[in-house]
């Protein structure tokens, strides 16, 4: 590796093309473990039993590069086509040199390829590795430190309008802040779900002797308050208790109804809890604008709303993904249909007990 500055300068020029626009880094910034690295990769080829490097607390150079990497703002994209950018610049030079390729070269190359590979493998590793702690930090912050100050907004909205002194002006706020505090928890909540359920952590479920009759009632009762307006129907058929994760079962409920009111134009909302053979079936329906055909398959996937709702910043597309993910935790299944004739139909079947 006579060539190394030649290399490294190259590395460099790569590394300042695509580093973050905020920010500037000098030349040992650029270059920091592309030289420990290369050296790396040229002892291997010598001697493919060579013992590797690490710092004092056991970190290879190529660990320690993706920690400097993540620190400065790169992607995982940028870190990986830093590698590309080296293993072409190399194998650019050895090109020139050899015209012809031996049999020895062949080899040295292919050594050389997995030395890359391998220094790669541990940069991206540990940059995902990052990655997740940086999200679970995330994930403790809005569960946990959100939760305090919005119960305490919750809090003092009530008691503006509970207070006796209260005009009805500040009733109206009062219940106005805390329907909002409320939605920020719900929010929050499907967030957490989200990112949770996304990081393959799947949905915790717990499951308890519940009754879905007690919870449906609880939850229609709530909307019935919270949007006077709206007509909700409640059908109640046969016995539903079984062991299923109540408040999880209640976030579907919450979810589906919510939409039926948001999306159903005024429409009669009907939700029906039915206990059939091993199992119970939730249904809710509603009428007013109809889920596109070509939309339906697409409707539980994350983040996505339909063509009529995409520019309303208010609500995230969440809801049904998470209905879903909670459904899959307890084997269950959901289905939509939604035609001009019939309204729009949301159906969860749930297993009575799961093995
Ligand atoms: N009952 C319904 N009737 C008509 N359209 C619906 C109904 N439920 C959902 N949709 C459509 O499906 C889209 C996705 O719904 P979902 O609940 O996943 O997200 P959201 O309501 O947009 O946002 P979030 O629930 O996260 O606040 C909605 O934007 C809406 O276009
Ligand atoms: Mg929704």
């Amino acid at each position: 590796m006579n060539n190394m500055e030649h290399i490294l300068q190259g590395w460099e020029d790569f590394a300042r093309k695509i580093q973050p626009p905020h920010r500037s880094m000098d030349v040992h910034e650029l270059r920091d473990h592309a030289r420990e690295i290369l050296e790396e990769v040229a002892m291997e080829l010598a001697n493919p039993d060579f013992a590797r490097s690490r710092d004092a607390s056991g970190n290879t150079p190529a660990e320690i590069h993706a920690d400097t990497r993540a620190v400065s703002g790169f992607s995982v994209d940028q870190l990986l086509a830093e590698y590309r950018a080296l293993r072409v610049s190399v194998l650019d030079l050895w090109s020139r040199r050899e015209k012809t390729a031996t049999w020895f070269e062949v080899e040295d190359m292919t050594r050389f390829n997995e030395a890359i590979d391998r220094a790669l493998a541990e940069s991206v590793s540990r940059y995902s590795e990052g990655q997740h702690q940086a999200q679970d930090v995330f994930l403790g912050i809005i569960g946990h430190d959100l939760r305090t100050p919005l119960s305490a907004i919750s809090l003092g909205a009530t008691y503006l309008m509970r207070s006796e002194n209260s005009d009805s002006k500040l009733i109206q706020l009062g219940s106005r802040m805390f329907n909002s505090a409320e939605r920020m928890q719900e929010i929050i909540d499907n967030l957490l779900d989200f990112v949770r359920s996304r990081s393959g952590l799947g949905i915790p479920v717990h499951r308890t002797e519940v009754d879905l009759a007690v919870i449906a009632e609880q939850i229609i009762e709530e909307f019935r308050v919270s949007n006077p307006g709206a007509v909700i129907h409640a059908v109640l058929e046969g016995d539903v208790r079984g062991r299923w994760d109540g408040a999880r079962i209640g976030q579907i409920y919450q979810n589906l109804i919510g939409n039926a009111i948001q999306y159903g134009d005024g429409t009669t909302v009907t939700v029906s809890t039915l206990a059939r053979d091993g199992e119970a079936v939730l249904i809710v329906h509603n009428g007013g604008t109809i889920i596109p055909q070509a939309v339906q398959p697409h409707i539980f996937d994350p983040l996505r709303r339909g063509p009529e709702h995409a520019g309303n910043r208010k609500n995230m597309g969440l809801g049904l993904y998470i209905v879903r993910e909670i459904v899959i935790a307890h084997h269950g299944t959901i289905d939509v249909t939604s035609t001009e004739e019939e309204g729009t139909t949301f159906t969860v079947r749930l297993p009575r007990q799961a093995e």
